[in-house]
């Protein structure tokens, strides 16, 4: 049996700048069985060839594998085409800033000049297309953000075929599209991957169920929350512990919630110090739009300002007096420390010297060794039977 064209190309990506272990791989079993199916489609002429998006593309795999087989189909003059005969880039969108990032250097490793677009989720992505692909979301919320999005935008005759693995897939998601597409039809499971058919998309009625504004009574905010955010407008246990300890946080002028999601410690700690200036920034584009959304929606937007970047490598060193972080305790589905150890030593950098870092973590985690290594003598502020809040302190330079 002839080799899958593909695997050479899956072989040669990266996630860079994402966590890099040899543990994690730049592609999975649904992005073949996407590109697959998606082919397999096209052949059988039961969608119109027309525009491609791709939603929620890991770190370019099916975007430069769809490329790479419409390159291959027009070598050999046969059939429809994955990308559509002369109907413009494959369009994209990916909410995390690392998968965009990898996607465009795994583009130019590969000598791929062009053909696709980047986009946020809405319009410009969806208009006119025919075929959508999309890689499954952890949440059901961002499922349903999504599924709107298409079924408000792309073309009446759009074909979703949304893919996970088996593990992570649960009939939730088959009632979300349900929700919004006349037909949703599982496919046949391969390599623990599935993919959900959906057509005949429902015509929208009412506003886009996202963005979504709720009160938090607890915190006394207004909590604003984009599908794909972290907790929704649900306030995290951990968080919960690291406030309880706001009033014995320095009173700092430059300070960063890290990984900010909804924006909740850049907006607590704003209001309960107006001397501050917070950058509140995550590497998720939902994440940026909703911390935005809160600070504005409990009039802090003069003193908060949202960024979307990988750990803060945007900002200059020695740089903030003050970050707080709930670290991240996975790398996509996986549970990786990895990823809460990046924004540590990210914070290493970016703090001033004598400028401290507040987290918060699950006790088991044990990162005071790296909090020590990558930032400065750490102390334990607090414990409760399930989190840790330490305070850590950047070390002058040459200390
Ligand atoms: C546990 S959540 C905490 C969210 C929010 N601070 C809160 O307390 O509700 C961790 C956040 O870190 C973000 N994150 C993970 N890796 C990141 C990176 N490399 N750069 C920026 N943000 C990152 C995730 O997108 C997520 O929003």
């Amino acid at each position: 049996m002839a080799d899958n064209p593909l695997d050479s190309l899956f072989s040669r990506l990266g996630r860079f700048p994402d966590v890099e272990s040899a543990n994690l791989q730049a592609w999975d079993a649904t992005d073949k069985l996407l590109l697959d199916s998606a082919t397999d489609i096209l052949a059988s002429g039961a969608v119109q060839p027309g525009r491609l998006a791709i939603i929620g593309d890991r770190y370019g795999a099916l975007t430069l594998g769809a490329l790479a087989l419409t390159a291959a189909t027009r070598s050999t003059a046969a059939g429809s085409t994955l990308a559509g005969s002369g109907d413009g880039p494959v369009r994209v969108h990916q909410d995390l800033i690392t998968g965009e990032q990898a996607l465009r250097r795994n583009a130019s490793a590969l000598g791929v000049d062009g053909g696709f677009e980047q986009h946020q989720l809405g319009a410009g992505l969806l208009a006119g297309a025919t075929l959508v692909l999309l890689q499954l979301p952890k949440s059901l919320a961002e499922l349903e953000e999504i599924a709107d999005a298409v079924a408000r935008h792309a073309d009446p005759g759009v074909v979703l075929l949304a893919g996970g693995r088996v593990k992570h897939m649960s009939l939730g998601m088959n009632a979300v599209l349900e929700r919004y597409f006349g037909e949703v039809q599982p496919q046949l499971a391969r390599q623990k991957s599935r993919i959900l058919l959906a057509r005949g998309p429902r015509p929208a009625t009412n506003a886009p169920p996202f963005p979504v504004a709720e009160a938090n009574a607890e915190l006394g905010l207004t909590v604003c929350a984009r599908g794909a955010v972290f907790a929704g407008t649900g306030l995290d246990i951990g968080t919960r512990f690291l406030l309880e300890f706001l009033p014995d946080m320095p009173q700092a002028r430059r300070v960063v919630d890290l990984g900010c999601g909804t924006g909740i410690l850049a907006a607590m700690y704003a209001r309960a110090n107006p001397g501050a200036r917070v950058t509140a920034t995550d590497q998720s584009a939902a994440a940026v739009e909703s911390a935005r959304a809160t600070a504005d929606a409990n009039g802090l937007a003069d003193r908060v300002t949202a960024l979307q970047d990988d750990a803060m490598a945007t900002l200059p060193d020695a740089s903030a007096d003050l970050i707080l972080l709930n670290p991240p305790f996975h790398v996509g589905a996986a549970v990786h420390a990895g990823a809460g150890i990046k924004l540590i030593e990210a914070a290493g950098r970016v703090l001033a010297p004598g400028g401290e870092l507040w987290t918060v973590f699950n006790s088991h985690l044990h990162y005071q060794p790296a909090l020590q290594r990558l930032v400065g003598p750490t102390r334990e502020v607090g414990r409760n039977p399930k989190f840790t809040v330490t305070a850590s302190i950047r070390k002058s330079a040459g200390v």
